[in-house]
């Protein structure tokens, strides 16, 4: 009988994180989520499959508690997602320093601590494991007033490639890239959709299916130190106007 596989995932309690979730959740894992949304978080059904802790993934404390309570609920951990990300525009002039720490807390250094805190758990297994970090397109290209998140992003897919380095054979790390994901619920325009080479924007299940492949050994054993570029062909689309 296969054993049972445990992965934890950041900001899981709404849109393309709980999609991940979900999608685990479905296959037959058990599942850990933290994310500062406690109301979200309340939304899941209770299962003895899912453990849910409100906690802040750039306070080293609630990593630490956080691992502790996986540990004790499911014994073992096999693959960490880090989700968990906060952004949004600001003209570079008017960006303060503190607004620019804050998303280098959440979007790198959290990523950091939970790799950090994580990985001993994980390697206490005799398997292999693996970690998934999402990035995004903005680690590649950019539009004026991104700054932090842009350089956050981008220092993920860094992080990636020299966690997989420190980590193997034991430990497979490879980073997504998002292009434009659809929020639960949010609808957009024809021409939003159609300026996408594939006709659409991105959907949940989009991200959530190649995360999963990416975490299955058996499928994607012989894949590590990437990034995957999920955007509908935005990012191969030359313009100028
Ligand atoms: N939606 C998109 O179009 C898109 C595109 C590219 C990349 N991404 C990336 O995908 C990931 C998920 O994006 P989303 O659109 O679902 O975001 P979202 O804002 O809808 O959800 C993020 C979740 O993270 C949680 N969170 C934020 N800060 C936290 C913290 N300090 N500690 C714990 N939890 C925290 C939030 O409570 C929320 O539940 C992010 O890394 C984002 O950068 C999204």
């Amino acid at each position: 009988m296969q054993q049972e596989r445990v992965m934890v995932i950041t900001g899981g309690a709404k849109n393309i994180g709980k999609g991940i979730a979900l999608e685990f959740l479905n296959n037959g894992w058990k599942v850990g989520i933290i994310d500062l949304d406690e109301q979200g978080l309340k939304e899941f059904p209770i299962s003895e499959d899912l453990l849910t802790y409100w906690g802040d993934v750039s306070d080293e404390c609630a990593v630490k508690d956080f691992y502790g309570k996986v540990k004790s609920r499911f014994g073992r951990l096999d693959v960490l997602i880090n989700n968990a990300a906060i952004g949004g525009f600001k003209d570079f002039l008017q960006l303060s320093v503190a607004e620019w720490s804050r998303v280098i807390q959440v979007n790198l250094t959290g990523y950091f601590l939970m790799a950090r805190f994580g990985v001993p758990l994980i390697l206490e297994n005799p398997g292999t494991g693996a970690i998934i970090n999402i990035s995004s397109t903005r680690a590649l290209m950019s539009e004026p007033g991104n700054e932090a998140y842009s350089a956050s992003k981008a220092g993920i897919l860094g992080l990636t490639h020299a966690l997989a380095n420190s980590l193997g054979p034991k430990i497979r790390v490879n980073a997504v890239c998002p292009g434009w994901i659809l929020h639960e619920d949010e609808i957009i325009s024809e021409k939003e959709h159609s300026q996408h080479l594939v006709g659409r924007a991105g959907t949940i299940k989009d991200i959530a299916q190649l995360v999963f492949f990416l975490a299955d050994e058996e499928k994607s054993g012989f894949i590590t130190g990437q990034h995957f570029v999920i955007d509908g062909g935005m990012t191969k689309k030359m313009i100028y106007l």
